[in-house]
């Protein structure tokens, strides 16, 4: 059985010229923020050159939500075209019918990797995908603003507020587009990553537990949403309710907020050359919020790679795969895109901390991180999910309050789930 699928593997893979093996064409389809991209294809230039394979890259956009929704269409019709896909976390119980077990051709090198990422990637046994990076975010500070008013780094969000808008008055005696604080609220995946760690901050649980209960309705998630909702307008500006992370990016980056809420990819890209912020800000844990149970919280984010059970050159695009997930590759990923590796060895290499120094300080961060609710709501998670980025972002728009969305919202979840997930 294992020889007969490695036969057709490998038949469909390459094509036997005169014994001499053609290279295979691959595709790897991935949207990224910053430079992301660039950065792939300076990895997939030295794949190509050591294997004689060439890969196109299929450029997506950005946000995760539109990438599952395209994903999710491509794979059901069995599309052919891509061979590999860049995958997000949450996904592996979703998209793991459609993917290739990577199990055995991983497992040489699984070992490296930190144990539970890897199984937040298997699914009933199955190695789903491989990890490129992890993600857990960090508030962005600028260090020089908070020094010339003589401010700590807050702990939590009222001190966040509190130093925000002294800080945005005081400058825009000069600079008349500042703002305080920006972050994702965009209804999309990444608001619900926001929102999550707002209501576990609070001590309010994280949507749906481990065991699949249902905990969103709750005082402590409602005050969390409350108090977000009272910065839009005020420290965040209006046009915050459309943000992704470039969005947010882009206003930080150019000199215009004391406060972000982002991924560590926009640390690299804030000390870039272009930046109006190079040297001038620093990062900290997220702000806490108040009442029992209140602690930072930062959710649990990450790529990985996975190959198509449609793929025509499985064994070549298993490769790339590997490739890609690699601890060379991720060292290098570290260093030119701060991005937080998976691989555990990494977080003790000195070239990363001296070129990057939020890497090894972020070690701890995502090992605390809080996942979401991916692994017990299965199949249904981008459902939840989406229920829930809309029951906050109505709050954030003033379409209701907290306690009226997250009421609907239970109700909405609790008819979702039936007699389970
Ligand atoms: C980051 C995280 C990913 C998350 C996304 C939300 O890319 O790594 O897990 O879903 O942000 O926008």
């Amino acid at each position: 059985m294992k020889i007969n699928t490695l036969l057709v593997g490998l038949l469909s893979s390459v094509t036997l010229v005169a014994g001499v093996a053609q290279a295979a064409e691959l595709s790897i389809v991935s949207g990224d923020t910053g430079n992301g991209l660039a950065f792939l294809q300076s990895q997939l230039d030295k794949f190509e050159a050591d294997t004689g394979n060439t890969v196109t890259i299929v450029p997506m956009p950005s946000s995760t939500s539109d990438q599952f929704g395209q994903y999710k269409l491509w794979l059901a019709a069995g599309n052919a075209d891509i061979d590999v896909y860049q995958t997000d976390v949450i996904w592996a119980p979703q998209l793991a019918d459609q993917f290739l077990d990577l199990t055995d051709a991983a497992k040489d090198v699984v070992g490296d990797h930190f144990p539970s990422i890897i199984e937040s990637q298997t699914v009933d046994g199955k190695l789903v995908a491989i990890p490129a990076f992890t993600d857990a975010p960090a508030l962005f500070y600028r260090k020089d603003l908070l020094e010339k008013y003589s401010k700590e780094v807050p702990k939590t969000w009222a001190e966040l507020k509190a130093t925000a808008t002294e800080i945005m008055e005081g400058e825009r005696a000069t600079n008349p587009d500042m703002y305080g604080f920006v972050f994702q609220g965009n209804a999309y995946e990444g608001l619900t990553c926001d929102a999550l760690e707002w209501v576990k901050s609070y001590g309010g649980g994280q949507i749906v537990e481990a065991d699949g209960t249902i905990s969103i309705n709750n005082p402590q998630a409602v005050a969390a949403i409350t108090e977000a909702a009272s910065w839009i307008g005020t420290i965040a500006p209006e046009g915050n309710l459309a943000y992704q992370e470039e969005e947010s990016r882009g206003v930080w980056q150019l000199g215009n907020s004391v406060f972000m809420r982002n991924w560590p990819y926009a640390y690299a890209l804030g000390n870039g050359d272009d930046s109006a912020i190079k040297g001038k800000f620093d990062v900290a844990p997220l702000p806490a919020g108040e009442g029992e149970g209140a602690a930072s919280a930062a959710t649990l984010g990450g790529w990985n790679y996975a190959v198509s059970k449609y793929s025509q050159a499985p064994e070549e695009a298993i490769k790339l795969a590997l490739y890609l997930s690699s601890g060379e590759v991720q060292k290098e990923r570290a260093i030119n895109q701060s991005n937080l590796p998976t691989i555990e060895s990494l977080y003790d290499d000195a070239d990363i901390a001296a070129a990057q120094p939020i890497i090894p300080s972020w070690k701890e961060i995502f090992q605390n991180a809080v996942p979401r609710p991916s692994a017990p709501t299965k199949t249904s998670y981008n459902e939840v999910s989406a229920k829930f980025w809309s029951a906050v972002h109505d709050t954030l728009s003033g379409q209701g309050t907290a306690e009226e969305n997250l009421e609907v919202l239970e109700a909405d979840l609790t008819d979702l789930k039936g007699d389970g997930w």
